[in-house]
């Protein structure tokens, strides 16, 4: 077995399983999950019946590029989107499928990174665990840009020392982010590949989040947006990460692309041939249906939003709370220690959220997720409503 193996993490949900081990919650009140990102809402009708009409396809191996059909409407997709000018993207050398983004963004850090120069991967933290996981066994060290309330939840790059950067081969960005909705400016992406372009290194931009907004006229920047703004027109250094779990409901569908530098994307193309994560042809179905269709991603956004303000309403009362610009987190400050907030409340109101500290890790002295828990509004707006009023009398006793 490969020796970076014994540097993982056990998965934050599997640190919880063991916090709440032993405890019995009330049995006269049903058990509420907002611990877990998958959302909740139905999948659209119309992903489904393109899955079930193209069943047919399962007698064929798919390619790994993928059908130039749904590279195509990826393209249009993403130029309608992000203001990019029409048909500045090539879905030929620029886009490829991928089986959810968890993959891809594991399997990016193995490709590209040359574990024989005393590579960094740079990353937020807290962050999603696959970025961490994907920088260890590609042979990198990792390293945490603290994203905490004084910086507005995002990562601060400038108090990077250069001699990091010089290290760093990749760096992940997270937009909107997870745990804490907040989103990267343009101004600041335009920053990051000015970074880049000096430093020489790759930004991976995890936008699975973006379709999920509070404000239909302001929906999130993107990195291909940003590289566009500043004639970065070939998009070079920029790879983006796109997601149907989310925005469209469908997490088992297991459907996502990646785009951006044609360089880059040509070798990982080469690597995704043997890494064999080829997108099934009825899912390529489903997904063509799924981008080109908003009305069922406007509707989603509106039940999050009603969530968001049904929730802050009943929460505001006893903590400090404001709805993020995107994503369906609430990254709650905790007045205690945040994984005895969590076995508390589960202890005593069967209500599970995620302890912030368990998404990342002690760095520059602290421990940025600390005192802080994550929770989910991915269940249906009455669970989610009883949910805030058990967490608001479980905050009335603390
Ligand atoms: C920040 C972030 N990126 C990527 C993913 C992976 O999503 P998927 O593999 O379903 O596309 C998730 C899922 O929870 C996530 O929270």
């Amino acid at each position: 077995m490969t020796p970076y193996l014994q540097k993982l993490q056990p998965y934050p949900f599997e640190k919880l399983a063991a916090l709440k081990q032993g405890i019995v919650p009330p049995a006269g009140k049903a058990h509420i999950a907002l611990s877990i990102g998958e959302p909740a809402h139905a999948t659209p009708h119309l992903i489904q019946e393109a899955l079930l009409t193209h069943l047919h396809g399962l007698a064929n191996y798919p390619t790994t590029k993928g059908l130039p059909e749904l590279r195509q409407t990826i393209a249009a997709w993403l130029t309608r989107r992000f203001g990019l000018a029409e048909g500045l993207l090539d879905p030929e050398t620029q886009i490829l499928p991928v089986s959810g983004t968890r993959e891809a963004l594991f399997s990016f850090a193995q490709c590209l990174i040359d574990r024989s120069a005393d590579p960094v991967v740079a990353m937020p933290n807290p962050f999603y665990q696959i970025y961490e996981g994907a920088a260890l066994l590609a042979g990198a060290e990792p390293y945490f840009l603290n994203t905490v309330e004084a910086n507005a939840y995002l990562p601060d790059v400038d108090a990077v020392p250069g001699s990091v950067w010089r290290r760093c081969q990749l760096l992940y960005i997270c937009t909107p982010g997870n745990p804490s909705g907040a989103v990267m400016a343009r101004e600041s992406l335009e920053q990051l590949l000015e970074l880049a372009e000096k430093y020489d290194f790759v930004i991976a931009s995890d936008e699975c989040y973006s379709e999920l907004y509070d404000d239909e006229n302001n929906p999130p920047s993107g990195l291909l947006e940003a590289a566009f703004a500043i004639g970065n027109t070939e998009f070079k250094r920029c790879v983006v990460f796109h997601s149907l779990s989310k925005r469209s409901n469908a997490p088992g569908l297991r459907s996502g692309f990646v785009a951006g530098d044609a360089a880059i994307l040509q070798d990982y193309f080469k690597y995704r041939t043997y890494h064999g994560a080829a997108m099934p042809l009825p899912t390529q179905h489903a997904s063509i249906m799924a981008w080109r269709d908003e009305k069922h991603v406007i509707e989603n956004r509106r039940l999050y939003r009603e969530k968001f303000a049904a929730v802050i309403d009943i929460l505001g009362e006893v903590a400090t709370l404001t709805r993020p610009p995107a994503g369906f987190y609430l990254w709650l400050q905790t007045p205690i220690d945040d994984t005895q907030f969590a076995q508390q409340l589960f202890a005593r109101e069967n209500v599970t959220v995620l302890p912030g500290s368990y998404l990342s890790r002690d760095f520059g002295g602290f421990n940025p997720g600390r005192n802080h828990v994550r929770i989910a509004l991915v269940a249906p707006l009455e669970e989610c409503i009883e949910a805030a009023l058990r967490l608001k009398n479980f905050l009335n006793t603390l």
